[in-house]
């Protein structure tokens, strides 16, 4: 008899549903799984049968086939498990009962009949919506937080194959997942604050402009500034996350396997800070079973590339695409996956090895030394940093100063009102904040006076600017002026964008 159970899979980020059709004849015994299924499916094989034994019931001694369809798609994962047994089971006529066309099921399988969690669920669970409402979703209990996030359909978290087992053959004792409605009010946590930060008022102010907009930022100065101190204070000044977000953000940690019991949502602000020497794979995506990278799991908040010049040179490529499109594309033999990119880049970086070119200490570099290592930064990557900062030495002074500087909750609020207001603007729109603003939206949304365009123009040339430099001015400039709750862009907030774009010249073009 055949067996047909629904269960879905993972295309990158998004699911897809997959029809698991399990048909036992006679023949030499044999278990083979057809439907362009990777090695980890063919692997189910041992898995299926030991559990099925442990739990005393019979794995067949037949032919098995495993049909997983749409035949074009590939499959990837171990989560095939538990549909695959079930199909074993009822094909075999050991599981009778009714099986509904609304019923799913996607679980690994431990040896002895236990379910383990999987990566992805919540991405199935979202899927389920667009299929059918009234979707019955089993999965592994360890993913219970994730499908609960989802209540617009029933998910029903489960520890082991004999509890579905015994929910088909028609003990309806399980109890689905309790709707989890994400509440908005996550404790922040403590974070380290803007106010410890002494000087740096030009800093402070730009990085207030990339918070507001998602924007990205160099960093560039001496060693000692405080660049880094700057950078991991980020985070304090950005808004809680929205319903949205906590779903957009946890997905991908679920379709990376990072959840765990400790954090089964992610629910603040990423803060990613790679090392320099990671691989172009860690940091992009992909690798042989493709997986999001760190510009994946920054979503909706910073990645932190410290010492920029010292990544790799591939990483550093890599990197133009995705902070153009805000989704990274990872292709493979016989799929491509789509993972979202939106995440603000803030970079920093010494102007030359010894650190001090340009600074008031003596630069010990030779012309051509300096020449090399600014050169790491190629022309393209320079462009797509939003917002250029110097960051100088502070003075003595400046560190004794006993006077307060604003916290980061007081920013922290004015970030929220520019966000807001964004996020009216752009609220028949498929984006919600500046820098995600498309060529179109930026005519739409950036329209400038006659003064502004004279000295937009005049930048333009003097500054050589490239055409993305144009569009990412007036990306700032707009949120400059959402800061100040000003409907249209005025000089003012021009002049103060294009401030931040005038770098180059001091150290690339001296
Ligand atoms: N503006 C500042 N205000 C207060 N402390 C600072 C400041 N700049 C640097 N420091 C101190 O110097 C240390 C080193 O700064 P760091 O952020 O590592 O500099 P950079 O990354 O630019 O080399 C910081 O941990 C902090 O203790
Ligand atoms: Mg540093
Ligand atoms: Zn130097």
């Amino acid at each position: 008899m055949l067996a047909t159970l629904n269960t879905l899979v993972l295309t990158g980020i998004d699911a897809r549903p997959v029809k698991v059709e399990v048909d036992i004849q006679n023949g030499l015994p044999g278990f083979e799984v057809v439907g362009l299924a990777s090695t980890s499916i063919k692997e189910a094989r041992e898995r299926v049968r030991s559990a099925i034994k442990n739990l005393g019931y019979e794995f067949p001694n037949r032919k098995i086939i495993v049909n997983l369809a749409p035949a074009d798609l590939k499959k990837e994962g171990s989560h095939f498990d538990l549909a695959i047994a079930l199909g074993i089971l009822i094909s075999s006529g050991q599981l009778e009962g009714h099986l509904p066309e609304n019923m799913y099921f996607s679980g690994e399988l431990s040896l002895n009949g236990t379910l383990r969690k999987i990566p992805g669920v919540l991405s199935m669970a979202l899927e389920l919506i667009n299929i059918d409402k009234n979707s019955m979703f089993f999965v592994p209990e360890a993913n219970r937080e994730e499908a609960g996030l989802v209540s617009e359909i029933k998910s029903y978290p489960v520890s082991s194959l004999q509890e579905v087992f015994d929910f088909i053959a028609g003990d309806n004792s399980l109890f689905s997942a309790e709707p989890f409605q994400v509440s908005t009010n996550f404790d922040q946590e403590i974070l380290p604050d803007f106010a410890e930060v002494k000087g740096q008022e030009t800093a402070k102010r730009a990085l207030q402009i990339a918070a507001a907009g998602l924007h990205n930022v160099l960093l560039i100065g001496p060693p000692g500034g405080g660049k880094t101190m700057l950078a991991r204070r980020i985070p304090g000044i950005l808004p809680e996350m929205t319903r949205e977000e906590i779903l957009e953000t946890t997905r991908i940690y679920s379709v990376a396997s990072l959840l765990d019991s400790e954090h089964p949502l992610i629910h603040t602000r990423p803060f990613r800070a790679p090392h320099k020497n990671a691989s172009a794979a860690s940091i992009i995506g992909g690798g042989r079973i493709p997986r999001p990278g760190e510009i994946s799991l920054a979503q909706n908040g910073i990645l932190f590339l410290d010492e920029l010049p010292e990544f790799n040179r591939d990483v550093l490529e890599a990197l133009r695409q995705p902070l153009e499109d805000k989704v990274v594309t990872v292709a493979r033999a016989q799929a491509t996956y789509t993972y979202p990119a939106n995440f603000s880049l803030i970079a920093s970086m010494n102007p030359c090895p010894c650190g001090f070119f340009g600074s008031d200490v003596e630069c010990t570099c030779t012309p051509l030394q300096i020449q090399k290592y600014l050169g790491r930064i190629s022309g393209p990557l320079l462009d797509r940093m939003d917002l250029h900062i110097e960051i100088p030495r502070v003075k003595y002074e400046q560190l004794r100063d006993k006077a307060n500087s604003e916290t980061s909750a007081s920013i922290r609020e004015k970030v929220k009102e520019a966000r807001m207001i964004q996020k009216k603007r752009f609220s028949h729109y498929k984006i919600s904040l500046n820098s995600q603003m498309r060529p179109a939206d930026i005519k739409k949304f950036c329209s400038l006076d006659e003064k502004s365009e004279m000295l937009l123009k005049n930048a333009f040339d003097r500054l050589n600017m490239s055409a993305r430099g144009y569009d990412r001015v007036l990306k700032v400039a707009r949120t400059i002026a959402d800061l100040e709750h000003s409907e249209k862009i005025q000089l003012q907030h021009l002049a103060e964008s294009l401030r931040y774009r005038s770098l180059d010249r001091k150290y690339w073009n001296a």
